[in-house]
C-alpha cells in the first residue's frame, strides 16, 4: 500500500519529470488530474483552462474523461469564482455557499459535497491560466493542508504551462496553438521537405509513420501534425509502446472494465478513448508487441474497440501518428512486425534527417536557439559562442542528433556565469553517450522532505557522469550562484567545480 504522504511526494516528483522534459500538454495534464484525484482520497479532478478570447472556462481533463469538454462563463460557479478572483477556495458544504452553481452537477448528473479550487499562474504575478478543482474526498471534507498541497502542485502546473512550447508566447491567457511550425528550428533542404509533408499530413486525416533516428525530432513533428490539424483543439494522447508490459498494452489502448482481470477494481478508459476527437501518438511502434498488433491494426481499420473485459464494441473518432526509430522492415522479414499492420501505419511516412544531414548552419542555428531557450529559462545572461565553440560544435558527430546539440547548450548555459559560451562548458567528449529514452525520477535523499526542485536523470548513466548532471542541475536550481549550489551539495567549492568539469 502506498501511503497518503509518499504518493502526494511521488506525484510532485513526478509533475517535475514532466516539467523538465519536453512537456506533453494533455499528459501532463492528465497525470496530473489523475493522480492528484488520488493523492487528495477525492472522487474526481478536474482541470479547466481559460479560453480569454471567449471569457470561459473549459474542463480540459476531468477523471471522468467521457463526454464532451465543460464551458463555463468566469466568474460563474466555484471554478469561476476561482479565476476571476485568483485566490484558493476550500468548501466543504457548497450548497450553502452563494458562489456554488449547481448547472454543472445538473448537467453532469454529479452530486458535488465538498470542493477544493486553486488557480493555476505561470508566474506569481502572472495572469491567472487556469483552474484545478477536486471533488468529494473519500473522509468527507478537505483540510487546510489539501488546500496546500492544492496550490502546491498549481504552483508546479503553472511553471509547467510556461514552459511547454504548445502554447502562444505573446502572454494572452489561454492556450493557443499558433504558427505552423511553432518553435521548430531549421530551413535547411532536408528540413524543408520535412515541413511539406507534416504540412499536407496536417490537413488530413491520414495516418502519419514519423521515422528517424534518436532524438531527431520524431515527438516533436508528431505535436505539430496535432496543432496544425483541424484536431488542434481535441487532446493529444502518448502512447509509448517501449514502456508498455506485453500484459498491459491492450487495457492500456483500449482500456478496461471494472472486474476484467485481478486487480481491476474500476472501469478505466485506454488511451485510444482519451483520445477521441484528437490525435493518438503511438510513439516507438516497433516496440508494440506482437500479439497486440492484431487488435490495433482492427481498430485501424474499423476504428471500433472493446475495452478489456468488455462486451459493448465502441468507435471512436481519432487520428493516428505512429513514429520509430527501428527498421521495419526487416522487422517484417523477421515476424516480428505485422506485414498488414505495416502497410496501415505507413500511409504518409515522413523521415526526419539526422543532426549531420542538416548542415553546419543549421546546426549554429539550432545551437543559438537552444543557448538562447535556456538562456531565458534560467534567468541567465543573453548567450555568446566563441568562435572555438562554433568549430568544436560542427567537429562533433552528435549520435543524439538535436537532442544531445540541446544538452550540450543547456550545459554550456548554465556552466557561463557572463553568458560567454566557450569549449570547456561543453560536456568532456568521453560522456557524449548516446541519449536513453527512459528517464528516472531521483529522489531526494530524505524523502520526507519535499524540495524545491527534483532532479531527473537518465537510467544507466555512469556514476561520475550523473554526479555531474545532478551537480548542473543543482547549480542550475541555485540560479548559477556556485557558493549555494556547493551548500546544498554539501561540498566545497573545488570539489563542485571538478564535478561540473567531469572530473
Ligand atoms: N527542428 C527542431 N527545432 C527545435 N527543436 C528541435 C528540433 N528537432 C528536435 N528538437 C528538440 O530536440 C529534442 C528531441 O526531439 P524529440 O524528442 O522530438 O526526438 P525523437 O526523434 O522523438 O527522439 P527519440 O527517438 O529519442 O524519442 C526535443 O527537445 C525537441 O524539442
Ligand atoms: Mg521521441
Amino acid at each position: 500500500m502506498v501511503d497518503a504522504v509518499s504518493e502526494r511526494l511521488s506525484l510532485l516528483v513526478d509533475l517535475a519529470s514532466l516539467v523538465t522534459r519536453e512537456v506533453e500538454l494533455d499528459v501532463l495534464l492528465g497525470a496530473a488530474g489523475e493522480r492528484l484525484a488520488e493523492a487528495l482520497g477525492a472522487d474526481r479532478a478536474t482541470i479547466w483552462l481559460i479560453d480569454s478570447a471567449a471569457g470561459a472556462l473549459i474542463s480540459r481533463i476531468g477523471s471522468l474523461p467521457s463526454g464532451p469538454p465543460l464551458r463555463l462563463p468566469v466568474g460563474r460557479g466555484i471554478a469561476g469564482f476561482v479565476a476571476r478572483e485568483g485566490t484558493p477556495v476550500r468548501i466543504n458544504d457548497p450548497r450553502s455557499d452563494e458562489r456554488f452553481d449547481a448547472s454543472v452537477d445538473r448537467a453532469t448528473g454529479y452530486l458535488t459535497k465538498a470542493i477544493l479550487a486553486a488557480p493555476i499562474r505561470e508566474r506569481d504575478d502572472g495572469p491567472i491560466r487556469g483552474v484545478v478543482q477536486i471533488l468529494n474526498p473519500a473522509s468527507g471534507s478537505f483540510d487546510d493542508d489539501d488546500l496546500r498541497y492544492l496550490c502546491a502542485l498549481c504552483t508546479q502546473l503553472g511553471r509547467a504551462l510556461a514552459l511547454t512550447t504548445l502554447r502562444a508566447d505573446s502572454g494572452a491567457a489561454g492556450l493557443v496553438l499558433r504558427g505552423p511550425f511553432n518553435r521548430i528550428v531549421g530551413t535547411s533542404a532536408p528540413l524543408a521537405d520535412v515541413y511539406l509533408r507534416v504540412d499536407r499530413a496536417a490537413k488530413s486525416d491520414a495516418t502519419v509513420l514519423l521515422r528517424g533516428a534518436t532524438g531527431t525530432g520524431k515527438g516533436l513533428f508528431a505535436r505539430a501534425i496535432h496543432a496544425n490539424s483541424k484536431r488542434q483543439t481535441g487532446p493529444f494522447v502518448v502512447v509509448d509502446c517501449t514502456t508498455l508490459p506485453k500484459e498491459l498494452v491492450e487495457s492500456e489502448l483500449f482500456g478496461h472494465e471494472r472486474g476484467a482481470f485481478t486487480g481491476a477494481d474500476r472501469r478505466v478508459p485506454g488511451k485510444v478513448e482519451l483520445a477521441r476527437g484528437g490525435t493518438l501518438f503511438l510513439d516507438e511502434i516497433g516496440d508494440l508487441p506482437l500479439e497486440s498488433q492484431g487488435k490495433l491494426l482492427r481498430f485501424l481499420q474499423e476504428r471500433v474497440f472493446e475495452r478489456v473485459g468488455g462486451r459493448t464494441t465502441q468507435e471512436a473518432d481519432v487520428r493516428i501518428v505512429c513514429a520509430t526509430h527501428q527498421d521495419l522492415e526487416a522487422h517484417v522479414a523477421t515476424g516480428r512486425f505485422r506485414a498488414d499492420l505495416y502497410y496501415r501505419i505507413r500511409v504518409v511516412e515522413i523521415v526526419l534527417p539526422s543532426l549531420a544531414a542538416r548542415g553546419g548552419d543549421e546546426r549554429l542555428l539550432l545551437a543559438e536557439h537552444f543557448a538562447a531557450l535556456y538562456a531565458s529559462r534560467y534567468d541567465r545572461p543573453p548567450p555568446v559562442l566563441t568562435e572555438a565553440a562554433r568549430s568544436h560544435l560542427l567537429a562533433h558527430d552528435f549520435p543524439g542528433n538535436v537532442r544531445e546539440l540541446e544538452h550540450w547548450m543547456e550545459s554550456a548555459v548554465v556552466l557561463s556565469d557572463d553568458g560567454i559560451l566557450d569549449v570547456p562548458s561543453f560536456p568532456p567528449a568521453r560522456h557524449s553517450l548516446r541519449v536513453e529514452r527512459t528517464q528516472v525520477p531521483v529522489k531526494p535523499r530524505n524523502s520526507g522532505e519535499v524540495r524545491g526542485e527534483e532532479v531527473v536523470l537518465e537510467r544507466d548513466l555512469p556514476l561520475d557522469e550523473a554526479a555531474r548532471r545532478y551537480a548542473v542541475a543543482t547549480l542550475a536550481a541555485s540560479k548559477g550562484n556556485q557558493s549555494e549550489a556547493a551548500k546544498r551539495l554539501q561540498i566545497g567549492r573545488a570539489r563542485l567545480a571538478r564535478l561540473l568539469r567531469g572530473e
